[in-house]
């Protein structure tokens, strides 16, 4: 979730290291540096921990009157874990003699005994970060060796994840990044005047300069200088590294005329739902055609024998796997869903040898899930990531699966990402329901063309913007909510909650709507407002009979349902209704899409920015 951007060229350093952390600022961020280096081995260091996001904004301004020429930079955002967001805290980090610089991403941890060893070596520690230490650590090895040399040395003693880029007084031709775990690319620029490079931990900073984008592999350093760089192992010996496709990265669509990333998200998800179901369908013959699940000959077998499914995820993406496990088991396969960092607590009991775990994630980057899938991985299942991240963490580690196809989700909140999984799931049901689970030809054909239906039908319920704004309005006053959805419409509920919490700041709860007789039903009255989910389906009559019980209690109602229902018309002029789909299981692709935009509605009426909300990091990369 932090950022990493380097630089080593002729441009302007400054305008260089601040455009890149523009791009990586949306994974989160709440302090901001930079370390500057001239041809003398000079170095300039700026920081700040200003509130509201805008310490980049702080560094611009503070960079932009520095006159030095400098020949090469490192920088950084930061999302706080070993101390507190303080402009101490934020990176670059150096030596107790000033001649290293590093920024970092990932945890050390070995934290504590590096800390005692470098201490007992008479470092003079002064942060409370874990990046600190791998300074101290460059300037001992320094004493005895060679920048580069000193790299693997330090790294090696380091127990945890990294990603580093990292500048020395003692060279100052030369710019290090290396690597274990967390992501780190390196681009290669070709000018007039020579080359030049870019290190990012996110491949947006690069894609503005270079196509020529390489990866580095894991425990792999690269050293960059003016006239080259080398791919080298923590061994010092030279290692190839290939350039990555970068087509195959999906690039940020920017946010056009929309004001924030959020709401032309959400506006794209009728596009993002037909990218993510382009010639995987096939209705004339009720089959689906999911590429990544036909990877080779032991995947095919092994699926063919799958009588039992888990869904790995965290936030948003375990609330596509509440509903994946509901529509696996409405064709009959055994499915449970699991938030990733509960999975290994509760020590499920599965048969590897027939049983899939799915991992589900934007990112492909969230630590919980990482470790959840692996250990699925170690007990001997079968593998399969619904990711939407090209080449990220999770799809190298899973045996089989698909991508989502959502493009580059900006927005902390996860909204046009959720549609895709959804769909990704609702697909991977089909393909189970027809090889394995007797779903019929009809049904199949039914929920496929259904599917295809479902973007036109998303750009009605977007129609609702103006009116789900106008009701924010009139709502302005209330400071707790309740979402309530049964059957397919419960994790809509979760969802819808979730979404209000993370960018408006309101309280939220998401309930089964059976369950709140049993408790919630107790903080109701006329403060506590209920947005119900009740599309016309098997539910209805429930719903109805929890509508009239809140409504007894006096608290305001909104209520998400079906074009084709009119029975709630007299309960409250707040009603949105979605178009009805003929399959139960799709309508939620349709009723989230108000409660996005209740919750982007919301955030900005209390003053705040939706693509940036406190405290949350687009993907958590931490345990
Ligand atoms: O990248 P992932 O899908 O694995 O991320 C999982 C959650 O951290 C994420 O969905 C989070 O809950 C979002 N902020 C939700 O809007």
């Amino acid at each position: 979730m932090c950022g990493i951007v380097g630089y080593l060229g002729k441009k302007d350093t400054v305008d260089v290291l601040i455009s890149g952390l523009r791009k990586v600022k949306y994974r989160g961020y709440d302090s901001a540096g930079l370390a500057l280096m001239n041809s003398d081995g000079e170095i300039t260091c700026l920081k700040s921990a200003a509130e509201r996001g805008q310490s980049i904004d702080v560094l611009a301004r503070e960079g932009a009157v520095l006159d030095s020429d400098f020949s090469m930079g490192i920088a950084h955002t930061r999302w706080a874990t070993h101390g507190k967001p303080t402009k101490e805290n934020a990176h670059p980090h150096h030596s107790c003699n000033k001649d290293v610089w590093v920024v970092h991403n990932g945890t050390i941890e070995n934290f504590v005994e590096l800390k005692k060893y470098l201490i007992g070596r008479g470092h003079a520690i002064k942060t409370e970060t874990d990046t600190e230490l791998v300074a101290h650590l460059l300037e001992d090895e320094l004493k005895t060796k060679s920048f580069e040399n000193s790299v693997q040395s330090a790294v090696k003693k380091i127990v945890g994840d990294f990603a580093l880029a990292i500048m020395c007084k003692q060279e100052p031709d030369k710019l290090i990044a290396v690597r274990r775990t967390s992501p780190l690319l390196i681009g290669k620029i070709k000018t007039n005047e020579g080359l030049e490079f870019i290190v990012a931990s996110d491949v947006l900073v690069l894609l503005e300069h270079t196509k020529e984008v390489f990866e580095l592999a894991e425990d792999q350093m690269c050293i960059i200088s003016y006239s080259g760089f080398a791919f080298k192992n923590l061994e010092g010996e030279e290692v190839e590294n290939k350039k990555i496709e970068v087509e195959e990265f999906e690039v940020a669509s920017g946010k056009g005329s929309f004001p924030y990333h959020m709401l032309s998200e959400i506006f794209e998800q009728s596009e993002v739902l037909e990218r993510a179901l382009l010639g995987r369908m096939m209705p004339q013959q009720g089959l689906v055609k999911l590429g990544g699940l036909e990877k080779n000959q032991e995947v095919t077998s092994r699926l063919s024998k799958i009588d039992n499914v888990i869904l790995l995820g965290c936030g948003t993406a375990h609330i596509a796997g509440v509903l994946g496990e509901r529509y696996f088991n409405s064709i009959g396969l055994s499915a449970r869903a699991y938030q990733a960092h509960e999975f290994l607590y509760t020590d499920p009991v599965f048969d590897p040898e027939k049983t899939l775990v799915i991992a589900v994630s934007q990112s492909g980057e969230t630590a919980d899930t990482i470790k959840a899938l692996e250990e699925a991985k170690r007990r001997g299942a079968l593998t399969m990531g619904v990711i939407n991240r090209v080449g990220s963490r999770i799809t190298k580690i899973d045996d089989c699966g698909v991508y989502n196809r959502a493009g580059y989700e900006v927005a902390v909140a996860s909204t046009k990402a959720f549609t895709s999984q959804v769909a990704m799931l609702l697909l991977t049901m089909i393909y189970f329901g027809r090889s394995r689970f007797g779903m019929s030809y009809f049904e199949a054909k039914r929920v496929m063309t259904e599917l295809e239906a479902l973007p036109g039908k998303i750009k009605k319920v977007l129609e609702y913007n103006d009116y789900i704004a106008q009701i924010v309005n009139m709502m302005s006053k209330y400071n707790n909510y309740m979402f309530l959805g049964r059957g397919y419409s419960f994790p809509v509920a979760l969802e819808g909650s979730l979404k209000l919490k993370e960018v408006s700041y309101i309280h939220a709860e998401g309930y089964a709507a059976g369950e709140m007789k049993h408790g919630p039903i107790a903080m109701l009255d006329e403060n506590f407002p209920v947005v119900f989910i009740a599309p016309n389906d098997g539910t209805i009559d429930l719903m109805r009979t929890a509508i009239e019980e809140v409504k007894a209690r006096s608290a305001p109602i909104i209520i998400i349902t079906t074009d084709d229902y009119d029975g709630f018309d007299r309960i409250t002029d707040k009603i949105i209704k979605v178009p009805t789909v003929g399959d139960d299981r799709l309508t939620p692709l349709l009723t989230t899409i108000p409660l996005q935009l209740f919750a982007y509605h919301s955030s900005l009426q209390r003053g705040l920015n939706p693509d940036e909300p406190r405290n949350l990091a687009k993907s958590v990369t931490v345990i």
